[in-house]
């Protein structure tokens, strides 16, 4: 499944996203353990590939709710080039940031090692906020994308739940913003499993 899944990401990646920068951006994902992480420690998807896999339903449910919106001309409104940047690499800020590590847990009586995910952040920039940093490195965003891509934990971002106000000038500004959130949250809670 993650050659697989890696599969898929790269030729979307490649076909839709053409700008600028993108080819070193790509080069650089492929460096880093984005196909094979988990998509969180322990949240959802927390298993080898779950990163990848997670991006890919987010696509694929971003795609749905831009067609709602806009109807079968969406592509007028949201390229496909910018649909596929902000859902494919919304959660890039999570490449080389998990690591796995051993603890012991008593099984039927006996101590057993078991692996578990935890957190060592190579770049602690953040989290929305930092995805958008490691794309812009290699390639500009339009304001839009950085918009929906810095704010699209919603009202679990950290900065929000410290009574940031801007997220809601964002979400009324961009309609990408409130999208990309929702689609976020319809594959980690509908598509995935904790
Ligand atoms: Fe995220
Ligand atoms: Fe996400």
């Amino acid at each position: 499944m993650v050659e697989d899944n890696k599969e898929i990401f790269c030729s979307l990646f490649e076909k839709n996203i053409t700008r600028e920068g993108a080819d070193k951006l790509l080069e650089w994902i492929l460096s880093t353990d984005f196909f094979t992480a988990p998509a969180s420690t322990k949240f959802h998807s927390a298993y080898e590939g779950g990163l990848c896999q997670h991006s890919l339903n987010v696509y694929n449910r971003l795609k749905g709710l831009v067609e709602l919106e806009f109807g079968e001309n969406w592509s007028e409104q949201v390229s496909m080039e910018t649909l596929t940047i902000v859902a494919l690499l919304h959660d890039v800020c999570k490449a080389n940031t998990y690591k796995v590590d051993i603890r012991n847990v008593k099984v039927d009586g006996e101590w057993v090692q078991q692996p578990y995910y935890t957190v060592s952040d190579s770049l602690p920039y953040g989290h929305g906020e930092k995805s958008v940093y490691i794309i812009n490195g290699f390639m500009r965003l339009t304001r839009e994308e950085a918009m929906a891509i810095n704010w699209h934990m919603g009202g679990f971002d950290l900065r929000v739940k410290a009574g940031s106000y801007s997220i809601s000038d964002a979400f009324y500004t961009y309609k990408l913003c409130p999208l990309l959130h929702t689609a976020d949250m319809l594959a980690t809670y509908l598509d995935e499993k904790r």
